[in-house]
């Protein structure tokens, strides 16, 4: 590449957080607006941020300023957590979690064992992910390793930082579905070694949840974790009450839920746990003492009618907190119609989600739920340019409501609450424009 084509110029509204907080009164002063700005971005990395008149004489000559007037740039969306071999059966009728699962969600994730399904369906997920301004996302595969080869080899052509894994599922779902204890060490650990570290491609060990893995699935787990611990581990916890009631059940041993995934060593500072709706107080304790995060996905919880996940709590106990679609549960890929949601089960809990913290929990918090702070998330100097080119006014009702709107806050309120994939007019990936809305 020449050096002038590795350099970018935009002028646009730039908002970002500029650091991780511990409390949600701390996340306003902390926000950064520049109401006409500059960002200068070298080799895919952020090199200069700042207002546009301070800024301009940086451009060298000859670099073509993209100019975005009306538009606000935002750190890309972060997803913590999101099944992509479920997007063909999003707005499946009728079920909670375990009828759902055995009814709708394992005979579709079957057809994955076809290496072209499973490479159509990864072209088409990671288009919804860019066309709705998510550019990091925690991914489940399905049981065949040939699922996860395929997400990987699209997130790599557009240099997405992806981190996604096979699910490990050695019982308690359909024979035509489940591996055994040596099958899922032997596949992700080969799965490990070609793919993790990749570019900017990261492994997840998932084992799917505790009901569908034995003991010695759960070991062989934290085996790899042990033996990989740069990996991370993605999996689900306390969702449904007799999900719940099934793990007692099954591991009478353990003292909660999440003791077992503790006891296998899968809990640490690069565990999601999706949902954690239900938590006894010492699962709060053991989330905080492991620094392991959460992935709260309100679509999917009103959809299954799995609970209320209560932020105020994760707050209170300092365990980090992510957004999740989880789509095919969840009901959207966007991220502004999560938070959409996200404000509405945080109403019903009579807790005050400001926009601002949304914002946050889209982008430098879910950041820091992956221990990916230090790459992506804001703005800073050094980082990665994953970055959205938002449109606050895309429909007629959206221009009605900005125009009526009294101050920043507001702004962005309207932004969460009427937006969706309209409002993505840009989507960068490593510097480099992947999406462009017609
Ligand atoms: N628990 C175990 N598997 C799943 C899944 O695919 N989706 C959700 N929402 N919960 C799960
Ligand atoms: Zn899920």
């Amino acid at each position: 590449m020449g050096q002038l084509e590795s350099i970018k110029a935009i002028r646009a509204s730039i908002m970002d957080v500029k650091c991780v907080v511990d409390r949600p009164e701390d996340i306003e002063k902390n926000m950064r607006y520049i109401d006409d700005g500059l960002m200068l971005i070298i080799d895919g990395k952020i090199e200069w941020v700042g207002k546009w008149e301070e800024g301009k004489d940086k451009v060298p000559p000859g670099v073509r300023i993209r100019s975005y007037p009306g538009k606000i740039v935002m750190p890309g969306f972060i997803d913590t957590h999101v099944h992509y071999p479920q997007s063909e059966m999003v707005g499946a009728y009728g079920e909670q979690l375990l009828e759902w699962l055995d009814n709708y969600v394992f005979p579709t994730e079957a057809r994955y064992s076809d290496k072209d399904y499973s490479k159509e369906m990864s072209k088409f997920f990671v288009n919804q992910l860019l066309r709705n301004g998510t550019t990091t996302a925690l991914v489940f595969g399905t049981v065949h390793p040939e699922s996860v080869d395929s997400l990987f080899e699209v997130a790599e052509g557009y240099h997405m930082r992806l981190i996604a894994g096979k699910v490990m599922m050695d019982r308690n779902a359909p024979d035509y579905l489940v591996d055994t204890p040596e099958s899922s060490y032997e596949q992700t650990k080969a799965l490990i070694e070609k793919w993790h570290g990749r570019g900017r491609l990261m492994y997840a060990i998932t084992p799917r949840f505790a009901p569908t893995s034995s003991p010695e699935q759960l070991a062989l787990a934290g085996k790899l974790k042990e033996e990989y611990p740069d990996t991370y581990v993605h999996t689900h916890l306390c969702e449904n009450k007799n999900e719940i009631q099934w793990v007692k059940e099954l591991y009478p041993d353990r003292a909660s839920y999440l003791d077992v995934y503790h006891h296998y060593g899968l809990t640490g500072c690069k565990s999601v746990f999706a949902h954690s709706i239900h938590l006894e107080d010492s699962e709060w304790d053991c989330l905080y003492k492991t620094d392991s995060a959460v992935a709260f996905c309100p679509t999917s919880n009103l959809y299954l009618g799995s609970g209320l996940f209560k932020l105020q709590e994760a707050w209170k106990r300092k365990v980090k907190v992510g957004v999740g679609t989880d789509i095919g549960a969840g009901t959207t890929f966007n991220i502004l119609q999560t938070l959409n949601e996200a404000y509405k089960v945080m109403q019903l809990q009579n807790y005050k989600l400001s926009a601002f913290e949304a914002f946050y929990h889209a982008t430098l918090g879910g950041a820091k739920s992956l221990s990916l702070d230090h790459l992506v998330g804001n703005f800073e100097v050094g980082k990665e340019a994953d970055f959205v080119v938002v449109d606050p006014c895309a429909t007629a009702l959206q221009q009605l409501r900005f125009d009526n709107s009294k101050d920043l806050a507001d702004e962005l309120f309207v932004l969460i609450t009427l937006g969706d994939d309209r409002s993505i007019y840009r989507t960068y990936v490593d510097g480099r424009l992947v999406y462009t809305r017609n």
